[in-house]
Parts: C-alpha cells; sequence; structure tokens
C-alpha cells in the first residue's frame, strides 16, 4: 500500500515538473523571440503604452460588426468574407462576445457546397466556418437589426442572439461589411436595403451617445464609396475605407476558371477583391506594428488590381483620416504567432482575376450549366433560370430608360438619368425622396433586385432635378403597366413579384 501511495506521489511529482518545464519553455521561447526581434529589426517594439488601456486604466473593449448582407450560394463569396473575418479576429483576441455577426448562413449546408459544413475563402484555404457564431442568421438579418446592434439597443432588436454592441467611452469599433451595393444602398438578404443616409444617422446617434472612442469601417460594395461621399462627417471619430469609388463595381475572387482558381469542385467564387486583400494583408503583417494607413495602401494597390481598373476599383477613405496613425490591433486585435512578421510590405499578394460583383450571379448559374450533365432536365432548367434573369435585366434597363424619356425627353433621358455629381457632393440632397422613388417604381415594374440597384442613381438624379412624384408615378405607369415581371431569384428559387 505504502509502496504504491509513494508510486502514485513520485508520478504526479514528475508530471507537474514537467508540465513546469513545459510552461517555462513556453516562456522562454517567447522572450527569446522577443529578442531576437529586438535584435534582428531593430524597430521599436511595443510598449506598455501600445496596450489599448484609458487614461483610467481601465482596459478598453474592442468590439466588432461583421455583415454579409447577401444569401444563395451564387454569393458565397460574402458570407465567406465575414467568417474569414471572424476568424482573425478571434485569433486577434477580441472576445465572442464582443463580435456580432450577421449572415444568412446558407452556404455551409447548402446542396451545392461540395464540402459540407466547410466554408474557404482561399483556392488553398481552411475552413472559416467552425466556430462562427450564429448572431442573426436567416431572416434576422436585416438593416434594422444592424442599426439596434451599432446602437447597442437590445429592446430593438428583433431575433437572433440578442447581442449588441453594449460599448463604453473609451472603447474601440471595427466594423466591416460585403456584399452587392448600388448608389447610396447596400444590400441586404431581408428587404429594405440600408440606405446610405440612414447609417449615418445611426452612426451620429452613437457619437452622440459617448458609445466608443474610435471606429474604423471597412465596406465592400459596387459603389460603396456613394453611401459616405458628401455625407459621411469627420468629427465622429470614424476613419472608412470603401472597395469602389462611388461610381464603380467591386469584383469577386478566386473564381472558377480564373487565376487563382478554386479547387475544380467549386462553381462559384470564394472571395472578394478588396475583402482578400485586407483579410491577406492583415493575415501576414505584425498588427501591432502595421499602422490602419498602411493596411488601406496595401489594400488599395491590390484592389486596383495593381493599376488596372478594367478589373479593379479605386478604394477610397473617408470620416477622420487622423485615426490612420494608429495601429491596426487597436481594431482587429493582435495574434502572437504574427509577432516575428514584419510590419508592412511583407507580401503583397499576387494579381487576381476578377469579376464583376453584378455578374457573378449569371456567371456562377453558367458554371452550373456547363457542369450539367449533356441533354439532361437540370440543364435545360439552368438554361431557363438564366434566361429568365437576363430578360429581367433587360425589363429594368428597359424601364428605367423609359422612364427617363418620359421625363425628360428623347434625348435628354439618358444623360440626365446618369449625370455624375462632382466628387464630395452626396449622390442625393433628398434621401427620403429617393426611397419614394424607389417605392413608386417598384410598385409599378417590379422588384428592383440585387442587380437593379445599379439604377439608384437614376432614381437620385430624378430626385436631384426636382420631379414630382406624382409625375413620377405617371412615369412608372406609362413605362410598366403590363410589364410588371415576375422575377426569379435563385435565392429563394422561385418567383416574386
Ligand atoms: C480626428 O481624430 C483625432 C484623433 O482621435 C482627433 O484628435 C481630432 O480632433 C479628430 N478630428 C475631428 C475633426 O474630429
Amino acid at each position: 500500500m505504502a509502496v504504491r501511495l509513494s508510486f502514485m506521489l513520485s508520478n504526479k511529482c514528475i508530471i507537474s515538473v514537467f508540465t513546469l518545464l513545459i510552461v517555462l519553455s513556453q516562456y522562454i521561447d517567447c522572450n527569446q523571440a522577443a529578442r531576437l526581434d529586438r535584435r534582428e529589426s531593430g524597430i521599436r517594439l511595443p510598449t506598455e503604452k501600445d496596450e489599448p488601456v484609458d487614461v483610467d486604466q481601465e482596459v478598453v473593449t474592442r468590439w466588432a460588426i461583421l455583415v454579409a448582407g447577401s444569401s444563395g450560394y451564387g454569393n458565397y463569396r460574402h458570407q465567406a468574407d465575414v467568417c474569414h473575418a471572424y476568424q482573425l479576429l478571434k485569433k486577434g483576441g477580441l472576445k465572442e462576445e464582443n463580435i456580432v455577426v450577421f449572415m444568412y448562413d446558407d452556404i455551409a449546408i447548402n446542396e451545392l457546397n461540395p464540402r459540407p459544413g466547410v466554408i474557404i475563402n482561399h483556392p488553398q484555404g481552411d475552413d472559416v466556418y467552425a466556430g462562427v457564431p450564429k448572431d442573426y442568421t436567416g431572416a434576422d438579418v436585416t438593416a434594422e437589426n444592424f442599426y439596434a446592434v451599432i446602437l447597442g439597443d437590445k429592446n430593438k432588436v428583433k431575433g437572433g442572439s440578442g447581442k449588441v454592441v453594449s460599448s463604453k467611452p473609451n472603447d474601440r469599433i471595427f466594423i466591416y461589411y460585403s456584399d452587392h451595393g448600388g448608389p447610396g444602398v447596400l444590400g441586404m438578404p431581408n428587404m429594405p436595403y440600408l440606405y446610405a443616409m440612414d447609417f449615418i444617422e445611426v452612426l451620429k446617434k452613437k457619437h452622440e451617445s459617448k458609445g466608443y472612442r474610435e471606429m474604423v469601417i471597412y465596406v465592400e460594395a459596387c459603389e460603396s464609396g456613394s453611401i459616405f461621399e458628401g455625407v459621411m462627417p469627420n468629427d465622429l471619430n470614424i476613419y472608412v475605407t470603401t472597395a469602389s469609388n462611388a461610381q464603380e463595381s467591386s469584383w469577386g475572387a478566386y473564381c472558377p476558371g480564373m487565376e487563382p482558381s478554386p479547387p475544380p469542385e467549386y462553381i462559384t467564387c470564394l472571395g472578394d477583391l478588396y475583402s482578400v486583400a485586407w483579410l491577406e494583408d492583415s493575415e501576414t503583417h505584425n498588427l501591432r506594428r502595421e499602422t490602419v494607413n498602411q493596411q488601406y495602401q496595401s489594400v488599395k494597390k491590390r484592389t486596383s488590381n495593381f493599376n488596372n481598373y478594367n478589373a479593379g476599383s479605386h478604394v477610397m477613405e473617408y470620416g477622420n483620416t487622423s485615426i490612420k496613425g494608429e495601429r491596426l490591433y487597436l481594431y482587429q486585435g493582435f495574434d502572437p504567432a504574427s509577432v516575428n512578421l514584419p510590419p508592412h510590405n511583407g507580401r503583397l499578394g499576387a494579381l487576381i482575376e476578377v469579376v464583376n460583383q453584378r455578374d457573378a450571379e449569371l456567371f456562377f448559374l453558367w458554371q452550373m450549366y456547363k457542369k450539367s450533365e449533356y441533354n439532361s432536365e437540370k440543364k435545360r432548367e439552368i438554361l431557363r433560370q438564366i434566361t429568365e434573369l437576363t430578360r429581367q435585366r433587360t425589363h429594368l434597363d428597359g424601364s428605367v430608360e423609359l422612364i427617363g424619356t418620359f421625363l425628360f425627353g428623347p434625348s435628354k433621358g439618358s444623360s440626365k438619368l446618369n449625370i455624375l455629381r462632382a466628387p464630395g457632393m452626396p449622390l442625393v440632397d433628398d434621401w427620403g425622396c429617393l426611397k419614394s422613388m424607389v417605392r413608386l417604381f417598384e410598385t409599378h415594374c417590379g422588384s428592383l433586385t440585387q442587380y437593379g440597384m445599379k439604377h439608384m442613381r437614376a432614381f437620385a438624379n430624378i430626385c436631384n432635378t426636382g420631379i414630382s412624384e406624382a409625375t413620377m408615378e405617371g412615369a412608372c405607369i406609362a413605362a410598366c403597366s403590363g410589364h410588371k415581371v415576375g422575377l426569379w431569384h435563385p435565392s429563394n428559387k422561385g418567383y416574386s413579384a
């Protein structure tokens, strides 16, 4: 008995000495890494001063809101971007309770997903889906919930986990959004769209309530610059970058048949150009040293596809640009494993072949068509879907053009609808008018859909030229009665009026 006890004791002892050694060796490892770092780089190491601690030494919380605004397998990439962002922030030490995720969540389980339960955001990428919290999914991914979450208003959120950003005056907030957009609007998988002015008003309210110290916002969408151009104040302590300027597309990346292309079993794009540019930049640098500005510069270069604007876009910045001088980890956290990575320009990433966001959906259906069995019923069905979508596009384009003709005359219609305002001017002066004009159009001509968002500038210009709602209604009826079509949409696999 005694022998046995002493054996057990010594065994335990051995184990604890062993544990101690492991702990020690880890400690030594870290210190060694730090020393090496100091010797080799000659760059100032992060000091106590860099810690996110406020004047009263109260630890400051980092918050994040991640939003994928689309649904459907053809839009795989937006939810993949957002899941990837979650993994990055989590590795950086942000707590799950401080990261709010909006995603429709129909990708991992999608019947078209060749790797069930897995989402990737790079051709050779690991799963980014596991562990992503399902805060707001399906019908709960709405602009209204997004606003309530920003404002920390638990009573206003409908459905979902109820998680909101209940931030304090010294906290920092990072918002990242990825989806389709159009002039003045960002898409949401559930209507209505997010309108620029509503979003800006929410940010102003958050600022008035002293709900944060500083905020950084990244937005990927077509015409995403138009969300902030001429309407984003610079005194809210918010710094914004967008994937594109106010009048151009943003781009899908890692698409089938393009370079670099996804594994052959994928018929959809895995990411978006601006999004993978910032995510991959963050993953390959030491975020305690890289500044927000350095990331902006790298992402700008890569998103332009190295100055090829036929297949790239202009990354824009808005708001208070003083914030750019800060280090990224204040928003995105810091992964201890990245301590030896360079602060900047370690790797810029390669050229990526891309597809226009608006054509990505058709491109996806075309991939499905090509892959399906020759002469099968499925192949014919996919072709029907493609022709239905192209017919819908023609209908939308034609209706808007005809309305322009009625309102401004045959020779001036198109040019009036497409007026580009000077840089720094907002898309529209009266945002309420813009919403009304869109409502009138949809009532008489059918839903604008993801594609039709590109016509938002036409409605804005109708407002800017002072056309009355009554006149607009007449023009919509004239252009569209008898032509309002049932609109097929792949995300709901059905027709909606
Ligand atoms: C911009 O941010 C800096 C740093 O936080 C701040 O000192 C400055 O007052 C801000 N500028 C404006 C116009 O609010």
